[in-house]
């Protein structure tokens, strides 16, 4: 009974939905501004540092990169750890992975050393290492998988052999910490000491202990890396002819200041004048474009149609990933020709599902060609919730996108294909309750 009451109230206390969505999406845009990711509250990628051999002069460790995050995943060039040591360590050698430089190994003359760097910085093998030279597991170019994607790629480790230590003294954990994946944004804490990791040998027969085990988590901040928007949604619907593009300058407009740019070409792929663009030239100025089209609804379901463009002449995506929020995940959804799976969210967030490429058929993202974005599409069979389904005040579009863990602009909800006959200007108590929430937003 109550539940039924409530929407009316709502109504009631506010005139228009679409002013309740727009204070939301402020709020939430305001949340954002923290490093915090409602849809992914525990990511991190865990350096762990695993001491499982005593030597003359030093021990051997295997150090492991482990890609925790749900969506975010390490592409080309890869990713790159580096470290201080706290003492007058080297690396003697190394496997499944390499020191981008040697460094002054002088003073050790009879040796060859990997590493005499106080401040090393690791890079991953290819997959092409010789054999003497590779680890279990090793040698994927720098690349970690997503962890909801696939768990088995989202990991690196190798070993390497320090020495440079006083034999009596016991081992010093490495500082300052730092992983480029490649571009910043990742910020390590210290190592911190840990129950000692448990490997199991002799094909899972036997198990054995690390010696000493340090941790140290790294967590990504959009506010740190500071990257211009990179992605935008543009919506449509088979109610309504009008379509929504991406907003004009949704991920800047240098070249116009933040004007309408003017574009030359007539064909989908215009350019800017001027010789040097690596990315086709749009009112939105986004490399990455995602397209939600409301195709048809029937008694039981409804579809959409996504399609994902890439304006980037140069540059392909080879393991795309789309994260789209919507109610509607929460009931069963099928996609044709997308792989997906459902993100655990906390607290009373709506669902949301994780989409990428299939294998051999749609795993790469183009780049854009003279006439045409690159572009992967899918049509998604969502079951419907007769409780909460409906055409009405923009519930069929998605609340949040996010593009290779980028999160896509969304056009604002005024501008949203609306259902033929409701009324298309929001009454004055709108904007009130607009701009009231906006101030309290400024001075929070
Ligand atoms: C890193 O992620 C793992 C897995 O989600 C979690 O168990 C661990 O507590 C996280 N570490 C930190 C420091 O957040
Ligand atoms: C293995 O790595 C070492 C450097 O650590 C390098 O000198 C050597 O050429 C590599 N071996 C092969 C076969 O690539
Ligand atoms: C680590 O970084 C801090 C702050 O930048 C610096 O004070 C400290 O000396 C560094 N530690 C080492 C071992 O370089
Ligand atoms: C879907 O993704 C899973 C996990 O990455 C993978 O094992 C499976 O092969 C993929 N399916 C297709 C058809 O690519
Ligand atoms: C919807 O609009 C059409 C044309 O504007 C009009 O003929 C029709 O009566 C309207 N229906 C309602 C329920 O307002």
């Amino acid at each position: 009974m109550e539940e039924q009451a409530r929407p009316r109230i709502m109504e009631l206390l506010i005139p228009h939905k679409e002013a309740l969505v727009l204070i939301l999406l402020l709020v939430e845009s305001w949340n954002l501004a923290d490093c915090y990711d409602p849809l992914d509250p525990n990511g991190n990628i865990t350096v762990t540092f695993d001491i499982f051999q005593w030597t003359q002069e030093g021990y051997m460790a295997r150090v492991t990169i482990q890609n925790y995050y749900q969506y975010r995943h390490v592409e080309i060039p890869g990713w790159s750890l580096g470290w201080t040591w706290a003492e007058q360590e080297v690396i003697e050698s190394m496997a499944g992975a390499l020191a981008t430089q040697q460094g002054d190994c002088s003073r050790y003359k009879y040796r060859t050393l990997h590493c005499c760097k106080r401040d090393p910085v690791i890079i991953d093998l290819t997959p092409d290492a010789a054999p003497e030279n590779r680890t279990a597991n090793c040698c994927h170019s720098g690349i970690l998988s997503a962890w909801a994607i696939d768990q088995s790629t989202s990991f690196s480790s190798f070993i390497m052999v320090v020495g440079g230590l006083d034999p009596k003294a016991a081992p010093q954990k490495p500082q300052n910490l730092t992983f480029l994946a490649p571009g910043s944004g990742y910020t390590c804490g210290p190592f911190e000491v840990h129950t000692p990791t448990v490997f199991s040998v002799v094909e899972g027969r036997r198990e054995e202990q690390a010696f000493k085990t340090w941790k140290s988590a790294c967590t990504y901040s959009s506010f740190v890396a500071n990257n211009a928007p990179a992605c935008c949604v543009s919506l449509s619907t088979f109610y309504n002819p009008k379509i929504t593009p991406c907003s004009v300058c949704s991920c800047g407009c240098q070249a116009s200041g933040n004007e309408r740019p003017t574009c030359v070409g007539d064909s989908e792929m215009k350019r800017l004048p001027g010789d040097d663009n690596s990315v086709g030239c749009s009112d939105h100025m986004c490399p990455v474009r995602v397209h939600w089209h409301v195709k048809s609804n029937y008694i039981d379901y409804w579809k959409v149609k996504v399609t994902v463009s890439n304006y980037n002449f140069a540059s392909k995506f080879s393991n795309w990933n789309l994260v789209i929020q919507h109610p509607a995940f929460g009931q069963r959804t099928l996609s044709h020709s997308f792989n997906s799976t459902g993100l655990a969210t906390v607290g009373n967030m709506d669902e949301a599902a994780i989409f990428w490429g299939l294998e051999y058929y749609n795993k790469e993202l183009l780049q854009a060609g003279d006439k045409e974005p690159g572009s992967v599409m899918t049509e998604m069979v969502m079951h419907k919730d007769p409780e909460s389904f409906t055409l009405r005040n923009g519930w069929a579009f998605p609340r949040r996108v996010y593009f290779n863990a980028e999160i896509c602009e969304m056009p604002m909800p005024d501008d949203f294909p609306r259902l033929p006959n409701t009324s298309s200007r929001p009454s004055n108590a709108c904007y009130l309750i607009f701009i009231l929430s906006f101030l309290i937003l400024l001075f929070h």
